[in-house]
């Protein structure tokens, strides 16, 4: 008989999970289960092309519509699962349907999380994660309007970019003292910092959002024990993972959904792949990735293992920003504890910050550096040992210490 699979979730690693499956050989029936209206798309334009206007929405989709049609799997859209029956291998969505699995896909991904403070209910205070929410944004992103973004990560400062080349009056209210603290070094902290000030970008750090005021929709910030005027707020302050219906089913949840090597969680007939997973990163830590390299990966691995072709997850991650004409690309997982290596001038707009542990390369930050984050990243996957004055050093191609 053949065997029936079920995805939960159709994001990215929805969709590459249909797409790997269909290519090793999988030869049962697909559902993939999706409570957006949309079939799978890439979120990363979101709050960059798409909100600027320069990226149409039809290119936000990862595959056509025939796709689906042609990998043989049926795509539930603007449906919720409101229960996985591990007893009985059955997912009961919120209309009372029952779809009986023999391996089951969870790829729910994350969600924002909220403010709560007064006030933070106020119509004019938006999220940005989906379509719809851009849509929303879109409709009110209009130079000369004051937007308070609350959160100085990639969400609040890509729009904050976005923004000010738009002609909107931009502050960012960022509770920690330094920008992206979660994601990068603190020279590049400093460096977008300024070019974000340089465009007309007023930065609040260390300023805790305290509240909001208005009537019918949200007029004033309070933060930082100030009051500010605002048109429009955007909070981008972090993600939670979707795991409710897995810890619900009694799998193993810690602060994302734990999975193994083989993207396989703690029943054997269920696979979890993308942000709502937890596993153990290449360095022995337990990582949560919010990525789309995570979600591609972890994605593969997961139909491997479902098709009995189970490889070890071990890839490098990487992850990307553009905001004005800088493009940021990061490999691996920095620690505080690393040295530190610059190469490059911030001045001249185009460097990297490498990060050795042990005389290892182990992380990189390359801002319009794509020789840098090209190498560092093959270097990171071999573990490979460099001189900090030999990497420092731009009279020495990048292509020379690979
Ligand atoms: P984030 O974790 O990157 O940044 C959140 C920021 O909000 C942090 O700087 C944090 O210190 C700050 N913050 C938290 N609570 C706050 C408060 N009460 N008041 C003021 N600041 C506060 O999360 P972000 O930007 O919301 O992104 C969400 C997700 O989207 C992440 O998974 C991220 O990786 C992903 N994403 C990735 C992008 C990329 O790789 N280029 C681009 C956009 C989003």
């Amino acid at each position: 008989m053949p065997e029936n699979i079920v995805i939960i979730g159709a994001g990215q690693a929805g969709q590459q999970a249909v797409q790997s499956l269909r290519s090793e050989g999988f030869k049962g029936a697909i559902t993939m289960v999706g409570d957006e209206d949309y079939p799978p798309y890439q979120r990363p334009p979101l709050s960059k092309a798409y909100l600027l206007g320069s990226f149409e929405r039809p290119r936000l989709f990862l595959k056509p519509d025939s796709f689906y049609a042609e990998a043989g799997c049926e795509l539930l859209l603007s449906t919720s699962a409101k229960a996985i029956h591990r007893a009985d291998r059955t997912v009961e969505l919120t209309d009372g349907r029952l779809l009986a699995y023999d391996k089951l896909l969870l790829a729910t991904g994350a969600r924002v999380r909220k403010l709560k403070c007064p006030g933070a209910d106020l119509p004019g205070i938006h999220y940005l994660k989906t379509i719809a929410d851009v849509d929303g944004l879109q409709a009110v992103f209009q130079a000369g309007k004051r937007i308070a973004i609350v959160g100085g990560g990639y969400i609040g400062l890509e729009v904050a970019a976005v923004g000010a080349k738009r002609g909107l009056d931009v502050t960012v209210f960022e509770a920690m003292d330094r920008l992206m603290a979660r994601a990068v070094s603190p020279q590049l902290s400093a460096f977008y910092a300024a070019e974000h000030e340089k465009a007309g970008v007023k930065l609040k750090l260390n300023t805790g959002v305290e509240g909001f005021e208005g009537g019918a929709k949200v007029e004033r910030i309070k933060a930082g024990g100030q009051t500010y005027e605002a048109d429009i707020v955007l909070v981008g302050i972090g993600v939670i993972p979707c795991q409710e219906l897995a810890e619900a089913a009694g799998l193993a949840c810690t602060d994302g959904i734990v999975v193994d090597q083989n993207a396989r969680t703690s029943d054997p007939h269920i696979w979890s792949a993308g942000d709502c997973t937890r596993h153990t990163g290449r360095e022995g830590q337990e990582i949560r990735l919010e990525c789309v390299q995570n979600a591609i990966d972890q994605a593969k691995h997961a139909a491997l293992s479902m098709t009995g072709k189970p490889k070890t997850y071990s890839e490098v991650p990487w992850f990307w920003s553009d905001q004005y004409d800088l493009k940021l690309q990061i490999a691996g997982l920095a620690r505080p504890t690393d040295r530190l290596v610059q190469r490059g001038e911030p001045a001249s707009r185009k460097f990297a910050v490498f990060h050795l542990r042990d005389g290892v390369v182990a992380a990189v930050e390359a801002v319009n550096a794509a020789p840098e984050y090209l190498v560092g990243k093959k270097m990171i996957a071999e573990g490979k040992r460099v001189a900090a004055e030999t990497l420092a050093d731009t009279a020495i191609p990048m292509k020379q210490m690979g």
